[in-house]
């Protein structure tokens, strides 16, 4: 089924997209959510300023800036959508590849979170920021905050988790570990091994491959300039590089 499959796509966004608040909750996004705002924000922007959101996920950050925008978001999966849309039930879902997205109208802003790590390749990357640009107003702002870039990548192992409060008796705990097994291309991996369980069961691991992308700054800035952005890289309180674009000029594709 063309670009909208997600077979291929990590087991956290299809079999076990229900589990994904427990391996990452809302609460832990506030900090991350208001540096997004800050950046996101314009002086010239109205009162309740519409904000997109591509590869949305669980609806995260979401949760924290549907306060100050009036958000639509969009991911390509269906099962991760569904928990976005009962945690952030006052924002419109809709389906969609950050790739090919076409949604016909503009936003005051776009904003792709990490999601933008599933851009492997330069062309696939290059098309996510066209899609932002897009649906972008003339002199709006476009915010991406890859998780890292060429220049900041290092191998790393960390783990976390969380218990269920909804009742339902479920736990999850991980591991993740980053690795780049060819340093010449623009891609690497993090493999995931979850601990689920799920009520007083035992408990079942499940592995999962993700494949991100990985690009040099140099790389960002070009291919936000094709795209019809004025950008910049901003350096976060986490030591993150992340990029800021003002969609400048006319553009149509
Ligand atoms: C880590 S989650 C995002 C979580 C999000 N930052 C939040 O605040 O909850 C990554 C998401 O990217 C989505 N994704 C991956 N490739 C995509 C694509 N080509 N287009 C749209 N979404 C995509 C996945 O389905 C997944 O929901």
């Amino acid at each position: 089924m063309g670009t909208l499959s997600v077979s291929d796509a990590p087991k956290l966004y299809g079999e076990l997209a229900s589990w994904f608040h427990l391996l990452s909750w809302p609460a832990d996004y506030t900090e991350e959510a208001e540096f997004a705002r800050s950046l996101l924000a314009s002086p010239n922007s109205p009162p309740s300023p519409t904000l997109l959101e591509l590869g949305s996920g669980g609806g995260n950050n979401a949760s924290h800036l549907k306060a100050h925008f009036k958000m639509t978001l969009t991911d390509v999966s269906e099962g991760m959508l569904e928990l976005s849309r009962n945690l952030n039930p006052e924002c419109e879902h809709l389906r969609g590849d950050m790739k090919s997205l076409r949604l016909g109208s503009v936003f005051d802003a776009v904003f792709i979170h990490d999601a933008i790590m599933y851009m492997t390749k330069e062309a696939d990357l290059r098309s996510a920021l066209e899609t932002a640009r897009v649906h972008c107003k003339e002199g709006g702002i476009a915010l991406f905050m890859p998780d890292v870039i060429r220049e900041t990548f290092v191998s790393l192992t960390t783990h976390g988790g969380h218990d269920g409060t909804a009742g339902d008796g479920r736990s999850i705990r991980y591991i993740e570990w980053t690795f780049d097994p060819d340093p010449s291309d623009t891609t690497y991996t993090v493999d995931f091994a979850y601990l689920l369980r799920d009520g007083r069961g035992p408990v079942r691991v499940v592995q999962d491959t993700h494949v991100f992308g990985l690009f040099p700054r140099n790389t960002w800035l070009r291919l936000l300039s094709d795209a019809g952005f004025d950008g910049r890289s901003v350096t976060d309180p986490w030591g993150r590089e992340v990029f800021v674009g003002r969609a400048v000029g006319r553009h149509s594709r």
